[in-house]
């Protein structure tokens, strides 16, 4: 479904990207992990158009995403939830899940219903103010913004990031019932331990290069992964 093939971004003469290869194939859920400043958050802004990169090709299907404008890569099926979340303050809930729907207003009902049924709070919470929400709230706001789109592929980044562990158990349990229900998922994690769980593969990106990749099981249980990213 989507192949991102020796991926290069630079930012002026930052090299934080440096030929990263990696594939998500149709009803995966497939994630990035790796410390801080590895190139995770710059490969997932690259898929979704907001970066252009120096070299490499991103292909979803037949088209060429470093070609496409950002809103024609949410037209071809792709939905990113960025890092920090950025729910529109001053605007309610329903609004900001509106907005999601932007590119498909026939379907706008319909998805609403999906959406609410996922995350019951945000319809208890349908006319209050997004920035007056809970961290964990927001992030189900921004996640539910991006279904609104109705995506075949929903790019995660760093959900659990912030939230008390009753919230990130929350989180990750409805990413897995939104690829249960056939969205494809590339998931950007620093909890490593929980991403691999729910993932069906991973890759492990370090200083802008992947290090390792293997099924979530298997990464796991990998010595290295162990030792740098589960504490041993
Ligand atoms: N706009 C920018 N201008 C210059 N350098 C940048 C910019 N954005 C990111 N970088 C640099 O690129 C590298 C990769 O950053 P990126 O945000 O992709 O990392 P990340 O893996 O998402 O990290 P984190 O887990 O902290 O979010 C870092 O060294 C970062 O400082
Ligand atoms: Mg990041």
């Amino acid at each position: 479904m989507l192949n991102v093939t020796n991926l290069q971004v630079n930012y002026g003469a930052i090299k934080a990207v440096q030929g990263v290869d990696f594939t998500v194939n149709d009803g995966e859920i497939v994630t990035l992990i790796g410390a801080n400043g590895a190139g995770k958050s710059t490969v997932l802004k690259t898929i979704s158009g907001l970066l252009r990169p120096k070299a490499g090709s991103v292909t979803y299907g037949n088209l060429d995403l470093t070609k496409l404008s950002a809103s024609k890569i949410v037209a071809a099926g792709i939905a990113q939830v960025p890092e920090g979340r950025h729910v529109f303050a001053g605007l309610s809930v329903m609004e900001n899940l509106k907005m999601g729907a932007y590119l498909q207003p026939k379907h706008q009902a319909d998805q609403l219903a999906v959406v609410f049924d996922q995350f019951p709070v945000l319809k208890e919470r349908r006319n209050q103010d997004a920035a007056t929400l809970s961290g964990g709230e927001q992030q189900m706001l921004a996640m539910g913004r991006a279904l609104m789109a109705r995506p075949k592929l929903l790019l995660l980044d760093e959900p659990s990031m912030g939230l008390a562990p009753i919230y990130i158990n929350k989180i990750f349990a409805i990413i897995k019932a939104i690829n249960a229900s056939g969205t494809t998922v590339l998931l950007i994690e620093q909890n490593a331990q929980q991403a691999l769980q729910i993932a069906d593969r991973g890759y492990v990106l370090a200083a802008g290069t992947v290090k390792l990749t293997g099924t979530g099981t298997d990464l796991l249980n990998s010595e290295a992964v162990r030792a740098a990213y589960l504490g041993g």
